[in-house]
């Protein structure tokens, strides 16, 4: 290989992607800056090295270079994984593996440019839910009002039935009843989803409204969940849409319970959060949020839940829409607060709402 120019040579060290020129046999000869930059690993580690050490485990890819070596086949875009050895982790990658012609035009090797593509996976993990949001919004505004007229008909009829047949076949409209209520129910949640959030703003006191909520839940699970509530009794009363931020708490403390099926203890706490990340700084009250957390008990939520839990309709729960998270987290982000959820499979888990005091355009 003769001494490049070096513009080239300027070109090639500039660029933020990887470029690697293995030798017929398969082993690195060069590489750019970036790709010890990616690899984070110095290029005496892998000078000389089977290519495969950077990507090891991936017998596909393998194939491909190897195409590519003996038979001077292009391959563009194969994702596939880097592998970091100073920490044994590995990063997705997407390569594109060119044969290397030289000066006699003869195939000399291979080159392979390699685009690290952990920024972007993350980005498309991140809109992932948002972008079913907005799909969702369109296709279930059509779709609710058809499937809501039929229903009623549907449970009207049963109701008249009902009443006209003899008491034996009761349970069985009870059923279409009681169905055809629950599938309303869902639409109307879907609705109240889909649709944009007005917030009827007010002073409200959090604790106040944690308190109500609680009130209704001990009555029902009395026996089985101990509930304890640790309140800041300084925090200050908040801007905020009281029906609204209900709805979240009761979604939340809800879910709570549920992840308690042979009971455990629910705890509520609130404490006052100085968040010196909030953009505000001309309203020192801006600054200020409260914390309430919502802590149980519960089976815990596994990583792979973990991913989706703000996805509208994932669900584990066979009697479960998937809707109260990805609702309670429209509602919290109108409020200009976020929602935080920690969790460990069996050793339950704990929700955490940040919520201004003051609303951003109040
Ligand atoms: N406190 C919790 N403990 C364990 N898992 C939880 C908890 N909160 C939420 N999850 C998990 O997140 C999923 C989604 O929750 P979400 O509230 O959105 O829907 P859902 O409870 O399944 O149904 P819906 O609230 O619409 O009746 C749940 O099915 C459950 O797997
Ligand atoms: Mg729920």
């Amino acid at each position: 290989m003769g001494e490049a120019n070096p513009v080239f040579k300027n070109i090639i060290a500039s660029i933020v992607d990887g470029i690697i020129l293995i030798s017929r046999e398969g082993t690195i000869l060069h590489a750019n800056l970036a790709t010890e930059e990616m690899f984070q690993q110095s290029r005496d580690h892998f000078l000389n090295r089977p290519a495969g050490d950077l990507f090891p485990g991936q017998p596909e890819l393998q194939n491909k270079i190897e195409d590519t070596l003996q038979n001077g086949v292009a391959y563009h875009q194969i994702e596939g994984q880097g592998h970091r050895r100073a920490h044994s982790t590995t990063f997705p990658v997407s390569i594109t593996v060119s044969p290397y012609i030289n000066d006699q035009n003869q195939p000399e090797g291979a080159v392979l440019y390699v685009r690290d593509c952990t920024l972007a996976q993350e980005l498309e993990e991140i809109s992932r839910p948002f972008d079913a949001i907005s799909h969702l919004g369109t296709l279930s505004l059509g779709m609710a009002h058809e499937i809501k007229n039929p229903l009623v008909s549907i449970s009207g009829s049963a109701q008249l039935l009902r009443r006209k047949l003899p008491e034996e076949h009761h349970k069985f409209l009870d059923v279409v009843i009681k169905e055809s209520e629950r599938i309303n129910r869902m639409i109307d949640r879907m609705l109240n989803f889909a649709r944009p959030l007005d917030l009827d703003l007010e002073t409200i006191n959090i604790h106040q409204i944690l308190e109500e909520i609680l009130l209704l839940e001990k009555q029902s699970h009395e026996a089985a969940i101990q509930f304890e509530s640790v309140y800041d009794p300084s925090l200050p009363q908040i801007e905020g849409d009281g029906d609204r931020l209900k709805q979240v708490f009761l979604n939340l403390i809800q879910n709570a319970i549920e992840a308690m099926p042979d009971g455990g203890t629910l705890k509520v706490l609130t404490r006052y959060h100085t968040d010196y990340a909030v953009r505000s700084q001309v309203h020192p009250d801006r600054r200020k949020t409260i914390l309430v957390e919502i802590v149980d008990t519960g089976l815990g939520i596994t990583p792979e839940n973990m991913k989706h839990l703000f996805t509208p309709f994932h669900t584990t729960k066979s009697q479960g829409n998937g809707l109260g998270l990805p609702l309670s987290l429209k509602i919290v982000e109108n409020h200009h607060g976020k929602i935080k959820v920690i969790s460990q499979p069996g050793s339950g888990t704990r929700v955490q709402v940040y919520l201004p005091v003051k609303q951003e355009n109040a």
